[in-house]
């Protein structure tokens, strides 16, 4: 295990170097041991791009299908997601100049159905203050601020001379234009580990909420605010994470607090030390009054998804009782090494969350929006090899339902024998896969021979959907008990299936692409 930790530790160092950040990154110091502070590198200020015109038809090799991809450059976590009139906004941290990290910008795209997106133009370029690294936005319908009612502010940390402190911009036209305000930074900071800005309107205590996360601190912050301008710090939450002694190497980044009935759960991204190896999402469960979150009493860390490619994700603010979100499907220990040109990773499919209980604990699940069935083509019963895919082949949806009365395999390949296999335990109930070279391009870190969920479910037999574009796979088990996403490169989408060991029915659907 410590082996694992130490390696992990030099895979996010690696990773550094890969995508070459400059000196406020927070990536660039992954141990709490005092380092040379490195000079922040100045990016220039680049001048504002007009909205971007793909440069492709989306075709490219590996360019998902049903995935939200910019058509050109480098992203990373979505940020600022909001419902407002109708529209879907996700913006995402995203490098208007290039294939790697770095002139970190609010990249924007909307959609009016959380399936087909449309690339808008970058709606915040980094300036006098530093890059734009990731926050929240939030529609302001009293008017609170005094920038007007329903503006839309958007809330971000400023990340630049090696502070990150917290900054605001408005649109009164829909999330078009932004404008920043004068009185920025709103939280003023002089170290590089706070960030991250989360907010919402808590109703009870008639104040904004905003959660930040402390990076190599380690831990969330709370602060409180009647106008979104002004903020009182009221709490620090951290909990031991118990068994993971790495895990005091980690940053935490990308918080989010949402409420269920009468429990909230806190999400938190950490880096290194996910369930696998690199990024990853845990979750507490717990109580908050406004201003101190208090997590009940569990084994922590949970984990929101058990494979290596579902990072920084948080929700979307706005949407009434629906909690929605999206995650960065990739990896800090390998991001910058992904094969993919002219553009830089993917975000998963948008997820429902639910909290329910398993086994007598809380469970967060997380299951692709209903939406998904606008790209969805007829159930198709698997009786073949090869599946009864639409002629398109781009993406589909495949539904197991296997008995658990013995243990079996489930194994996706194509024509270049490149093969994704899932193993299932029918004792312990847990799902196996191997993510090494036999499933395609492989590099750098990116083969993982191990990855184990527990399935979640009870039943004699368990339904698994796993929904497969291009370069990516993810699976879930009943509702989202369980969710593994993890990216892969095969050479052709996967197109055959076998199974086994248990009995099963296998139904399939192709997805239509969204571009
Ligand atoms: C998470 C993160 C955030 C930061 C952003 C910078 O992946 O490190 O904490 O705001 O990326 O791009």
């Amino acid at each position: 295990m410590l082996k694992r930790i130490s390696s992990m530790v030099v895979t996010a160092v690696m990773a550094v170097t890969i995508i070459g950040c400059s000196g406020d990154d927070p990536k660039s110091d992954p141990t709490p041991t005092p380092t040379p502070t490195p000079t922040p590198t100045p990016t220039p200020t680049p001048t504002p791009t007009p909205t971007p015109t793909p440069v492709s038809g989306y075709n490219e090799q590996y360019r998902p299908q049903i995935h939200f991809t910019p058509a050109k450059n480098w992203m990373n976590d979505p940020n600022g997601m909001v419902f407002f009139d109708g529209t879907y906004h996700l913006f995402y941290q995203y490098n208007p100049l290039g294939n790697d990290w770095g002139n970190m910008s609010w990249g924007h795209a909307t959609s009016t159905d959380l399936v087909h997106w449309k690339e808008q133009a970058v709606a915040l370029m980094r300036d006098d203050l530093g890059d734009i690294f990731s926050g929240s936005c939030v529609i302001d319908k009293d008017n609170t601020a005094g920038f007007g009612a329903n503006a839309m502010v958007a809330l971000y940390t400023s990340a630049g001379d090696g502070k990150q402190q917290q900054s605001i911009a408005y649109s009164t036209d829909g999330g078009v234009n932004f404008t920043r305000f004068s009185g920025n930074p709103v939280i003023r900071n002089n170290d590089d580990n706070l960030r991250d800005p989360k907010v919402f309107w808590h109703a009870d205590t008639k104040q904004w909420v905003m959660a930040l996360a402390k990076g190599m601190a380690k831990g969330i912050d709370f602060y409180t605010s009647p106008d979104l301008k002004s903020w009182t710090h009221q709490s620090k939450f951290f909990t031991q994470l118990s068994g993971l002694s790495g895990m005091d190497n980690v940053q935490w980044e990308c918080p989010d607090l949402l409420q269920f009935g009468n429990k909230w759960v806190l999400i938190v991204s950490v880096n290194p030390g996910g369930p696998v190896l690199g990024s990853g999402t845990m979750y507490f469960v717990g109580q908050f009054d406004g201003k101190e979150f208090k997590a009940d009493a569990l084994d922590y860390p949970l984990w929101l998804d058990y494979g290596m490619d579902n990072y920084a994700g948080v929700s979307w603010s706005n949407t009434g009782d629906r909690k929605m979100m999206i995650g960065w499907m990739n990896n800090w220990s390998y991001a910058g090494a992904v094969p993919c040109s002219p553009w830089r990773s993917a975000m998963t499919l948008p997820r429902e969350l639910r909290l329910t209980e398993h086994a007598g604990k809380p469970l967060l699940c997380n299951a692709v929006v209903s939406e998904i069935d606008k790209i969805a083509g007829q159930w198709q019963t698997v009786s073949t090899e090869a599946l009864p895919l639409d002629a398109a082949k781009s993406a589909y949806q495949l539904r197991l339902n296997i008995s658990m009365d013995k243990n079996s395999t489930i194994t996706l390949s194509n024509g270049n024998d490149e093969k994704f296999v899932i193993e299932i335990t029918a004792s312990s109930r847990v799902l196996a896969v191997k993510r090494t070279a036999a499933t395609g391009k492989s590099f750098g870190t990116f083969s993982v021979p191990s990855m184990r969920a527990p399935l979640n479910v009870d039943g004699d037999k368990v339904a698994i959907d796993l929904f497969v574009d291009q370069s990516s796979v993810e699976i879930f088990t009943q509702d989202g008990a369980m969710a593994m996403t993890n990216l892969v490169f095969p050479n052709s989408i996967y197109d055959a299936l076998t199974v086994s060991g248990a009995t099963y029915e296998a139904q399939v659907r192709s997805l239509t692409r969204i571009w």
